[in-house]
């Protein structure tokens, strides 16, 4: 699976986003180390709190079938009638459960369109992170 594959896997799963009120529709397509793919939408609440994007529906995923070894996750995001024609970078709660799970030096993260995408570090999007390392 490489980056182009993933990076389309995760446009293909924008075309579930629950997203009435934002009305901005993201996909996110998550590889294991054991070559599964789990792929996450974006899932609003008219009540906007419980909303749970689509990088934290994948690891929830994952995790919750036994999957804790993560390898990379690719994002595509954008307003509901449009394709994705830029970076759609992971929230502040998202970078941080992605923390918990990956490996911060090696897990690689997936941002742009099919046609053009950057594999950014976890350490780049959230360096000098706090995690179970900490504690
Ligand atoms: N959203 C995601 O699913 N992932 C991101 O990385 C950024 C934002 C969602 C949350 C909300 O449903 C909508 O996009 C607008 O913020």
């Amino acid at each position: 699976m490489n980056d182009k594959e993933l990076i389309k896997l995760a446009v293909e799963a924008r075309k579930r986003s629950y997203s009435p009120y934002s009305k901005f529709a993201v996909g996110a397509a998550l590889l294991t180390k054991s070559g599964e793919v789990f792929l996450g939408c974006n899932i609003e609440s008219a009540a906007f709190t419980p909303t749970c994007c689509a990088e934290r529906t994948a690891i929830f995923k994952a995790v919750s079938e036994g999957h804790v070894e993560l390898e990379a996750i690719a994002v595509a995001g954008a307003p509901h009638g449009k394709d994705p024609d830029g970076e759609c970078a992971p929230c502040g709660v998202c970078r941080q459960m992605l923390v918990e799970f990956c490996e911060p030096l090696e897990f690689k993260i997936i941002l742009g369109t099919p046609d053009k995408h950057t594999a950014y570090t976890l350490e780049e999007l959230l360096p000098r992170s706090f995690g179970k390392k900490d504690l």
